[in-house]
Parts: C-alpha cells; structure tokens; sequence
C-alpha cells in the first residue's frame, strides 16, 4: 500500500500541475475496449495503462481554463477530504458505525445553512448534485399536496393524489427530469410569463395564475438560470406565498452561492421563504463531483417520504439519520471534502471564490460588447457570460 499510494500521489501531483497547460478540450478518441481478464494486471500496472492510455485524452475540466458548462473545480482542501474520504471508506447512514462520521456530515450541513444565510429550521442532506436535490425538493411537495388533501403519496401512491398544478418560469431540466422520476410527468410544467428579455419569471402574472387557479400548488423558481444566471424576484413570492397555498422550491444550484457575497446577497432577498432548496456543492463549493444538498424546513415530510423502515436499522424518533431524510441509503461520505474545504478557507475564502469570479466573467462580457463578432445575448449577473457569434455561419 504506501509504494501505491506514494505512487498515485506523485501521479496526481504532475496532473494537478500539468491543469495550467492541459488542452480543456479533448477531440474524440476511440480507444480500444478495456478486457476483463482472469489475473488481473495489479494495481501498479493498471495506474500505469491509466497514465498512458487514458489519462491523456482526458479533458483538463477540474483547472482554471475550463469554462463549459457549470462545471466547478476542486479545491486542494477538497482534494485531501476526497482521497481520506476513500481511505476511511465510511457509510455515514446511521449511529450504529462510527457516529462520529454522522456528526462530521451534520456539521457540515450547519456549516453550509450558516454559509447560505439560512435559517435553522432548514434541514439539510447531502445527495449526489443538483438533480438529485431538485428530486427531494418536488418529492417533498408531492407529499405535502398529498397531506394538504388527507393523502399519504408514500403509503398509498399517487393515484390518490388529485391533479397538482406545477408553475415555473425557466426551470432547469432536472426539475422536469425529476417530475417523470416522481410520477407527476414532464407535462405538468406549465410555463409561467417570464419578464421581457429575461429568464426571470413575471411574478405578476403568477400572481394571476394563483388567484385564479383552483387547487393544489407547486412553484419552482430560479436562483440562477443555467442560461443566463437569471435570478425570480424572491421577495415577492414571499408575499405571494402568504396570500396563498404553495410550495415553493428554489432551485439555486450554483446562484445560492450568491449569499457568500455582500454584493451579491442582495440577488438572494426573501429566499428563506421557501419550502425546499437545491444547492450543488460540485459547482461552487468546488468540491469533487459527487456533491449536492437538498435544504427544506419539512423534516418531517422528509422521514415520511425516505424513511428506510428496517428492524436492523433503527431509527431515532427526535433525530432521523440520513438514511431516513433522502432517496440514497448507503452513500460516500460525501461531507468529508465539503468539510475540509469549509474549514481550510472559511466563508472570507468563499467569498473570494466567488466575487473572482464574477469579476471575471464582468470582464468577459465587457470585452464581448466591444467585440465586433459576438453579440452578448443577457447582462452578466453572476458568473455565466451568455454570447453568441454576430455572424452565426462563424464555426471556428
Ligand atoms: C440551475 C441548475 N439546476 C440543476 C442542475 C443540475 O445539476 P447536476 O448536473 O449537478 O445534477 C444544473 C446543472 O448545471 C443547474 O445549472
């Protein structure tokens, strides 16, 4: 083990610093089928086929250069708590291992929640990304559409449940995703108005679709559309929401990262009124993929829907462990680099992170509004710079 470990860390050390010079971009390479064979070539053989034939195809996404997507990179903390995270091998699902591995990942939910600027009363649990906490979010609502009409959805199923009305302006497609996971069908989405030239949604005219609608209610709104980085207007869904019946949920998949900034915050305004929120951590937070939470103030919808009900298993009635809040029960303990990267930098490193950022994607978009080929389709608003060639017969 130590000649291994000294090995792949040596291997890694030259890929973290090849990142700065590494093409971003790979051309497709067909490679010849990886075999199963009966031996087996060993773990020092098999890091260095990996080094030779695989490796150098690969695209340098985790380094700076790498702006596709929404794709976040991973901090050296991050790094450190991914790797220990393995050694440890720990399967955080309940008291009866190690609590100690349950308390870390608790922590690392209220140290998120204080990150975020949220109340205490959201819970948080840790799920694979952004569709996953979108997922828990709209499962969550299809419980409490069930409850608001005397139905238990995670008893008897959803043929109990009238028909819900879904009302989002630019959901992100893991939330319509979600909805065929859920049962409730991609088709519920009904769009509501956005304003001019923006993905935010017009709150008026949702205002209107409340009033006049008759049933039960699901709003998802946007903190930061995948397009634009387009923000809904947060506040005044509080003030819908205590006029009338709805669920909301946020999805702020890297756009809730906006609380770290005091310029930025603002953007933010009234999202604690929501019912559940989804935040991606292998965006922002820039630990390695797999990493997400879902944050909502229903735990107890959360143990009606999730609940593993398992004589070995136990649960704790004032406290429900992990397995009992979100869709995975054994799981990585995918806290462990959150962890690490939260404590190595503080919410000051954060914030850095994050204003940098936007800083630089203010410049780019500056620079493509003096460009004579592009055109800058939306304001920069956070960190996405949306633009497009003047001349769309331009290919390269
Ligand atoms: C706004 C938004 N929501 C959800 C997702 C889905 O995230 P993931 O692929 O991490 O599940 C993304 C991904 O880009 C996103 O930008």
């Amino acid at each position: 083990m130590p000649a291994l470990l000294e090995a792949a860390s040596t291997y890694a050390t030259g890929v973290c610093q090849g990142l700065d010079s590494a093409p971003v971009a790979v051309p497709p390479r067909v490679h010849p089928p990886s075999e199963l064979s009966a031996a087996g070539i060993g773990a020092e053989r098999a890091l260095e086929l990996f080094a030779d034939a695989i490796a150098p195809s690969l695209a340098a996404s985790a380094g700076p250069r790498h702006l596709g997507f929404v794709t976040g990179g991973a901090t050296p903390a991050a790094i450190v708590g991914d790797w220990l995270a393995t050694v440890f091998d720990q399967n955080p699902i309940s008291r009866l291992d190690s609590s100690t591995a349950l308390q870390l990942e608790r922590d690392t939910v209220a140290m998120l929640r204080s990150l975020f600027g949220l109340p205490e009363q959201f819970s948080g649990s840790f799920v694979s990304g952004a569709t996953m906490a979108n997922f828990v979010g709209l499962a969550l609502a299809r419980e409490w559409a069930g409850r608001e009409v005397g139905v238990r959805v995670s008893a008897d199923g959803l043929a109990a449940l009238p028909r819900i009305t879904l009302l989002s302006a630019t959901p992100h497609s893991s939330s319509t995703k979600a909805l065929s996971m859920l049962g409730l069908g991609r088709h519920l989405w009904q769009a509501v108005a956005c304003l001019p030239g923006r993905e935010a949604m017009d709150t008026l005219a949702l205002e209107g679709l409340l009033a006049s609608r008759q049933g039960l209610c699901v709003v998802i709104a946007s903190a930061g559309t995948v397009n634009t980085g387009d923000f809904d207007d947060f506040e005044h869904l509080a003030r819908l929401k205590k006029a009338h019946s709805f669920w909301l949920h946020i999805d702020a998949a890297f756009g809730g990262f906006a609380s770290v900034s005091p310029e930025l915050r603002p953007l933010l305004a009234g999202w604690a009124c929501a019912d559940s929120i989804c935040v991606d951590l292998h965006k922002w937070l820039n630990v390695p993929y797999d990493s997400g939470i879902a944050f909502t103030r229903h735990r107890d919808l959360q143990v009606d829907v999730f609940s593993n009900v398992a004589t070995y298993l136990g649960r704790s009635a004032d406290d429900p462990e992990p397995i009992h809040l979100a869709p995975e029960n054994s799981h990585r303990w995918r806290a462990l680099p959150a962890w690490f990267s939260l404590i190595a930098y503080g919410s000051d490193g954060y914030r850095e992170i994050v204003e940098r950022d936007c800083r630089l994607a203010r410049v780019l978009g500056e620079r493509i509004q003096q460009s004579e080929w592009f055109d800058l389709l939306a304001p920069v608003k956070l960190n996405i710079v949306c633009f497009a060639p003047r001349n769309p017969d331009i290919t390269s």
